[in-house]
């Protein structure tokens, strides 16, 4: 088994309780596609992290040699051909249902702070930029009573609509496809119109890669914040970016990023933006879970068994 980045002892139990030889790695540099490719066919299975780019020149070059799972310890899994790996008779599993609140508490952690302001605030405190306490400075916005709009209503969605009600927030969704759960509006653009806060929750696919860009942001409210914990590419960067210098939304809470780690300079200075560098599901305990799950799932293909995180293309 190869284990391409440092991941925490408790995790790699499976492994260990079924017996695999495991070759980890305990730098925390990604591989290259080279590196991965010449690793690959040296091994049966694979646990990967989102920064590995799995695909078919690698699927190929493992597929060739001994690879037959590789298990991918996240639950997004854009980074993974998917398809090739079919082809390759190489199973794919990812890390479904056990990182859904944490992340979800993230994003909410970024609603709360976007409206609040709680960056722009507290780099002023330790820039030594605080003149003393006053009644117009570092006004946000209430979160109570306003308007939530969750575009995606999977398992994180659902999480996050969860904590919007408890703050008093109304909260409103869209899917392709309607949820039958009070709160869902079919139309995209309509949800953009009326949320205070707009938070996604979809994973990067063909269909959702630049959803929200100028339009939409302009089809936000300009007192309205944009939340992303989902993947950089569902939003255009520049877009929001732009959005936020001239004024168009009122603040944006940012986790993910298109190109990471490299990070678009203009975000450092756009007003009311919270920066977060993609840790919404970096709790310890979640951490574990999500490995051992990705583990697992490598020793149930390897025994002939279909795991329940088997992700199906
Ligand atoms: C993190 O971004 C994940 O997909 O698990």
């Amino acid at each position: 088994m190869l284990v391409t980045r440092a991941l925490p002892d408790e995790a790699l139990e499976p492994l260990a309780a079924a017996g695999h030889e495991v070759v980890r790695c305990t730098g925390d540099a990604p591989f290259s596609g080279d590196e991965l490719a010449g690793l690959a066919p040296g091994f049966d299975g694979m646990v990967c992290v989102l920064t590995d780019r799995i695909d078919e020149r690698v699927l190929e070059a493992g597929a060739a040699g001994r690879l037959r799972v590789v298990a991918n310890a996240a639950v997004g899994y854009d980074n993974v051909d998917v398809p090739a790996a079919a082809r390759l008779g190489v199973a794919v599993c990812n890390t479904p249902g056990v990182l859904d609140d944490t992340t979800a508490d993230l994003a909410f952690l970024l609603v709360l702070a976007a409206m609040r302001r709680a960056s722009d605030a507290e780099a002023d405190l330790r820039a030594g930029r605080w003149a003393g306490w006053s009644f117009t400075d570092h006004l946000g916005r209430d979160v109570h009573g306003a308007t939530l709009g969750l575009v995606g209503f999977g398992r994180i969605g659902r999480a996050v609509a969860r904590r919007g009600a408890g703050f008093g927030m109304t909260v409103l969704h869209h899917t392709r496809h309607p949820t039958g759960v009070p709160g869902y509006v079919a139309r995209l653009d309509q949800l953009l119109g009326q949320a205070d806060a707009v938070s996604l929750h979809v994973p990067l696919t063909g269909s959702t890669r630049g959803l929200i860009g100028r339009r939409e942001l302009d089809l936000m409210k300009p007192t309205a914040v944009l939340v992303n914990t989902s993947r950089g590419e569902v939003v255009d960067e520049a877009a929001v970016i732009d959005a936020l210098h001239r004024g168009a939304i009122f603040g944006a809470g940012i986790d993910v990023f298109a190109h990471e780690p490299a990070f678009d300079p203009r975000w450092a200075t756009a007003p009311h933006a919270v920066l977060l560098p993609h840790i919404g599901s970096a709790t310890i305990e979640t951490r574990v879970r999500m490995g051992r799950l990705a583990c697992q799932g490598v020793c149930d293909v390897l025994a002939g068994r279909t795991p329940p995180n088997l992700v199906r293309g």
